[in-house]
């Protein structure tokens, strides 16, 4: 193990870590140009950054990672871009899963999840399925998924819960509103880690991160290790967290 991050390791408080960290996966297409390379190329690359962040949560203990990994507006990418993102995803299901197991890792997937094909959605299944007794990590990944898509479904189920005559409006607070997102059971994440020196939520948990910190780093998700989560997680260990409130 680099002494590097023994040191990182070694300096995290177990008291004060994020229970829950959400990661926007970006820069796979840069890392490849750089290279000269086709953007399915970064995507490829970018696997082993999942395998790397992953293994670091389970590592330094963080209980719910969510991970970023298509977007509705990522439809709107060349379809030769989007089978190969699904193609990806197929494989890491495949050839991921027994390794999850053995770790108590348990895979969510959310999203609009009608809208992938049926080879994507069986490997969603089999995924979930397979690693539903994991207690270590949960594991949530979001595929073509938006917030604003989120909110909009979350208000129709409310509708539908009034309309049916179970729920009165007034009854509609925030805890019952967050309840309808596919975050529901879930704590909103502590650390947002975006990568690829963006400064953007690109409608990503937009009612989830209202108390969030956020931590970006320039470094493209192809090269992000483990190293980098825990210097991520260190950061957010010496933020002062107030909630709107004043400091302890
Ligand atoms: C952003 O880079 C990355 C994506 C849209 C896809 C992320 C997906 C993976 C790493 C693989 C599958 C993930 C899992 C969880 C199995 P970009 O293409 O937007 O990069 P750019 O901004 O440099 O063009």
């Amino acid at each position: 193990m680099p002494s590097e991050r023994l040191q990182r390791i070694h300096q995290l408080n177990k008291a004060q870590l994020p229970r829950h960290v959400a990661v926007i996966m970006d820069g796979n297409g840069r890392w490849a140009s750089e290279r000269g390379l086709p953007r399915y190329e970064g995507h490829r690359a970018g696997m082993k950054a999942v395998r790397e962040a992953v293994e670091g949560a389970i590592e330094v203990g963080i209980e719910y990672l969510t991970l970023f990994a298509f977007s509705q507006e990522n439809w709107q990418r060349p379809r030769r871009e989007i089978a190969f993102l699904m193609s990806l995803l197929e494989r890491y299901a495949q050839s991921e899963c027994q390794d999850l197991v053995d770790n108590g890792v348990q895979v969510h997937v959310i999203g609009e999840l009608e809208r992938l094909e049926a080879g994507a959605r069986r490997a969603i299944d089999m995924i979930t399925s397979a690693t539903r007794e994991g207690k270590r990590l949960q594991l949530i990944v979001a595929i073509s998924y938006g917030a604003r898509g989120e909110l909009v479904r979350a208000a129709q189920r409310l509708a539908q819960r009034v309309s049916a005559g179970e729920l009165k409006p007034q009854q509609i607070d925030e805890a019952v509103f967050a309840s309808e997102l596919y975050t529901g059971r879930w704590p909103d994440p502590d650390l947002l880690v975006r990568t690829s020196g963006e400064y953007r939520i690109s409608n990503f948990m937009l009612w989830q991160l209202a108390y969030t910190e956020l931590f970006t780093t320039p470094v493209l998700w192809p090269d992000f290790t483990r190293e980098h989560l825990f210097e991520a997680v260190l950061e957010f260990e010496q933020r002062d967290r107030r909630f709107g409130r004043v400091s302890s």
